[in-house]
């Protein structure tokens, strides 16, 4: 049988790199799937939204509900990354970078958690990165969105436990996607070079660690961080 048969999947950013994955493998294994994205996606049911902005996200939230179901798989997926030194960050890319990862999180999560607590189940899946738990020089605005998102998943996993809610993180190292393709190469080569196994990871190897948080079996993960990053980060 199919691992998520009968369930709904909402995936933001499900448009292009590690959300769309997601959102295919979630499809293959029997789940229905939405999406909220900025951009166009034409696999599935979509709504073009701008995760940061409340009344799209109340709205995007209900009609994909209309036409799946009520999301009983949440993966917060949606995300933008920006390499410059401090100095050089201003206010308003530094409250976008927080707006897109964090607001976003929230606002969705928020949308989609009194179906979940009403049917006593749910899977919240959030996008960290290896960058939330290491850090890394050039990227403060980033990193700093994504040690957030893992503060977000361990304080809500406690608050929705006993209301048969799961929240995790997938904290992934450099994987081959169009958000890290728009890096400079110089930069990317110099990532791979401090890996030890030096490859970038796969859209796959994500999504399938992904697919261990939503299936039945992984029912005990909760608050947890999945670090697949080639041994970049070993905790
Ligand atoms: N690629 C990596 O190496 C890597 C590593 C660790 C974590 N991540 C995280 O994984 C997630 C997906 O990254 P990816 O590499 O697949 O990127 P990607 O650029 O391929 O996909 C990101 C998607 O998010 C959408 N998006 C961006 N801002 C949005 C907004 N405000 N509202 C709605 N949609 C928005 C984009 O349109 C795009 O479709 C991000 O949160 C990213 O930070 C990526």
């Amino acid at each position: 049988m199919s691992a998520l048969a009968g369930m709904t999947a909402l995936v933001t950013g499900g448009a292009s790199g590690i959300g769309l994955e997601i959102a295919t493998l979630f499809a293959s294994e029997g789940a229905k799937v939405g999406v909220i994205d900025m951009a166009p996606c034409a696999d599935f049911p979509a709504v073009q939204a701008d995760v940061t902005d409340p009344g799209a996200v109340t709205a995007a939230v209900a009609k994909l509900a209309g036409l799946t179901g009520p999301a009983t798989i949440l993966v917060n997926a949606a995300g933008i990354d920006v390499i410059a030194p401090l100095e050089e960050v201003d206010l308003a890319l530094w409250n976008r970078m927080l707006a897109v990862h964090l607001t976003g999180t929230f606002l969705v999560t928020q949308a989609v958690l009194p179906a979940m607590r009403a049917a006593g189940s749910g899977r919240i899946i959030n996008l960290s990165s290896q960058l939330g738990h290491r850090g890394a020089a050039g990227m403060v605005p980033y990193c700093t969105a994504k040690a957030g998102i893992l503060g977000f998943t361990k304080s809500l996993a406690r608050e929705v436990a006993e209301d048969g809610i799961t929240v995790n993180c997938l904290a992934p190292g450099p994987i081959d996607t169009p958000l890290v393709a728009s890096l400079p190469a110089e930069v990317v080569g110099a990532i791979v070079e401090e890996l030890p196994m030096k490859r970038l990871g796969t859209v796959a190897e994500v999504a399938h660690a992904a697919l261990l948080l939503a299936r039945a079996e992984g029912g005990f993960f909760t608050g947890t961080s999945l670090n697949m990053n080639g041994g970049h980060v070993m905790m």
